[in-house]
């Protein structure tokens, strides 16, 4: 149907007869001319009907837009003064011998050409948002990042394996998706969180290297870089440890950076866990904000200053800062808004200190812990935190859960209000030997990662009696405070598995219910194996510079998990319930959409 594609026609094919096929983006009508901007899959290019050519002129007098349409025409160089450098076509025109409407269509739901539209109504109509040009960019970079990575693992020998979609609950730490059994009433299938069990499987099955581009399915709490459903990168190697996997997935992401933006990555610094809380307040640290946070707890050891800061003894407690430039001048407003801020959502002791620009004895600060600043904490704050005069302080003192939560937000507000992250830099960061439990205010652990990991070999004793000071042999990417993958060396001995679920507070017939293919897989021979899963969408959504992972992927979920556009999830009539075994208890009301 057509010779040519619309963003494809070149300055070269001046004076060809082509064929193009396409949609009509917009239309201006002069009388004697008619002008209309033809899209398709590549581009846009103008087309001209003239008048004098009766026909053609006369249905282009009946076209709307988004008319799908299919015209015949001359290339033309367009004069000098013409030229829009716009697009890609924009020194070219075509002039229409011939026009055939293939389609005609509604007057559009959406506005393309203001893009003043409702999100509620770009996903209800979201086949009409692919439509548009950028978005269309986004799902060709992520179709590149996927041939990238296939040719570069299959470089490698892994094998891409495909894993149940049907299968048992993974514990990642969300809920699962579940199915009904037809054949059996009352059982279901979950799909899966992550195809981890199955990968795991695979190395005991002998696979050796094992890498998959695979959904995943996880019902949690979404937002602006997390959907229901999501794409990992899935790999699994025998015989390796924790830097052996990293360094692989290093030169995966180096690869993908170079080939995608022309960039090239340095090497990627690595962090412990401990460190990243301990500087950064988060275990996602954006290392294009050049704040850190500085302990100080030493330098209010005084009974006066406990006093003061009335802390918890009973707890772990910390006193930190942070120290802000006085480049950014902050004003005292702006430092009461972040001290308002934070006592709303965290804790109510901020304070601030400012150090005044001229030196003059008593004079040299204001602050809001005066009662407690004597002149020689005031030195050794200065000596510590590398202050200059002008700059702000903002100290606090509370447990260190909140301290450091508290901190790190403000650390990225003030990176984010006051332009200090470089935006246009590129800051991987590997964060590893995450604790392998937490444990909530009822003394109940659960992992960090999740129970298959290993916990670092000399750890193993800490299990016993202290499994919260236990290391795991785990490691995260971030990169721009984005997670972007995480993994860990495995537990390849059925006995220290069982363990690790005893400590997690599972219960033998619990373990036996949902693991027991899984322990009993471990105890023929299974090998020292150790993976990563990277987030596909997360990875594209940097590389697109995209604010939401809505905008990578041809067909999101909202934000409550629901597809306007097939208005799923939907209900059952009543003869597939009950093929199903299932009776409704409906008691919760909700809106249909
Ligand atoms: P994890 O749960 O850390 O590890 O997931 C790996 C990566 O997947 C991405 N990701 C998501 N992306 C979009 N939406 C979501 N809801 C979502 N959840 C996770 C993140 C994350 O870093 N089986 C382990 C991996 C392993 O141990 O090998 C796992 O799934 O980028």
């Amino acid at each position: 149907m057509r010779t040519k594609y619309c963003g494809n026609v070149k300055i070269q094919d001046v004076n060809k007869i082509i064929k193009l096929c396409g949609w009509v983006h917009k239309i201006r009508n002069f009388g004697q001319f008619i002008f209309i901007d033809m899209r398709d899959s590549t581009g846009l290019i103008q087309v001209i009907f003239e008048c004098k050519n009766y026909i053609a002129f006369k249905i282009a007098t009946t076209l709307r837009n988004e008319f799908c349409i299919q015209i015949f025409g001359c290339v033309r160089k367009r004069e000098e003064k013409n030229i829009n450098s716009k697009i890609n076509t924009g020194n070219i025109e075509i002039l229409a011998s011939h026009l055939n409407i293939l389609n005609t269509s509604k007057a559009l739901p959406l506005d393309y050409i203001n893009l003043h539209n409702y999100d509620d109504a770009r996903l209800k109509y979201r086949y009409l948002d692919l439509r548009r040009l950028d978005i269309l960019e986004n799902l060709k970079i992520r179709n590149n990042v996927n041939y990238l990575i296939r040719t570069f693992m299959t470089k490698k020998n892994f094998l891409d394996i495909e894993t149940p979609i049907l299968t048992k609950s993974t514990p990642e730490g969300a809920r699962d998706y579940v199915v009904p059994s037809r054949n059996y009433h009352g059982k279901f299938y979950a799909l899966p969180q992550s195809p981890q069990l199955f990968k795991q499987l695979l190395m005991i099955s002998g696979i050796d290297k094992y890498y998959q581009i695979t959904k995943c399915f996880r019902d949690e709490d979404l937002r602006s870089d997390r959907q229901p459903e999501f794409t990992q990168i899935d790999i699994e190697m025998s015989f390796v440890d924790s830097y052996q996997i990293r360094n692989l997935t290093e030169k995966l992401i180096k690869h993908i950076w170079l080939k995608t933006l022309n960039i090239k990555l340095n090497k990627f610094p690595v962090m412990s866990f401990q460190d990243a809380i301990k500087k950064y307040g988060t275990d996602k640290p954006d290392l294009r904000n050049p704040m850190e946070i500085i302990d100080v707890l030493n330098i209010f050891k005084n009974k006066k200053s406990q006093l003061f800061f009335n802390l918890n003894c009973q707890k772990n407690n910390r006193i930190a800062l942070l120290c802000v430039s006085e480049k950014l001048k902050i004003s005292r407003k702006i430092i009461n808004n972040y001290i308002e801020y934070i006592r709303k959502n965290h804790s109510s002791k901020l304070f601030y200190i400012k150090i005044k620009k001229t030196y003059d004895e008593d004079q040299s600060i204001s602050s809001s812990i005066t009662k407690i600043l004597n002149k020689k904490i005031f030195e050794q704050l200065i000596k510590k935190s590398k202050a200059k005069n002008g700059d702000i302080l903002f100290l606090m003192a509370d447990e260190e859960n909140i301290v450091n939560k508290a901190l790190g937000l403000l650390r990225i507000k003030i990176g984010n209000d006051f332009n200090i992250v470089k935006k246009s830099q590129w800051n991987p960061v590997w964060i590893k030997n995450f604790p392998m439990f937490e444990k909530d205010s009822q003394g109940n652990y659960s992992s960090s990662h999740h129970p298959f990991t290993a916990v670092k070999k000399h750890h193993v004793n800490k299990l016993k009696n202290e499994p919260h000071f236990a290391i795991s042999d785990s490691y995260d990417l971030i990169i721009n405070g984005y997670e972007i993958g995480g993994g860990s060396v495995r537990i390849h001995d059925a006995n220290m598995q069982r363990k690790i679920f005893d400590i997690l507070g599972m219960e033998k017939h619990i373990q036996k219910n949902k693991f027991s293919f899984f322990l009993e897989a471990l105890e023929y021979g299974a090998p020292p194996h150790a993976g990563i899963a990277l987030g596909l969408d997360r990875i594209v959504m940097m590389l697109t510079n995209s604010k939401n992972i809505r905008d990578v992927i041809a067909f999101p979920k909202t934000t409550s998990a629901t597809c306007l556009m097939t208005e799923s999830p939907s209900k059952l009539d009543k003869s597939t319930l009950q093929e199903l075994g299932i009776k409704l208890n409906i008691k919760q009301k909700y809106k249909d959409f």
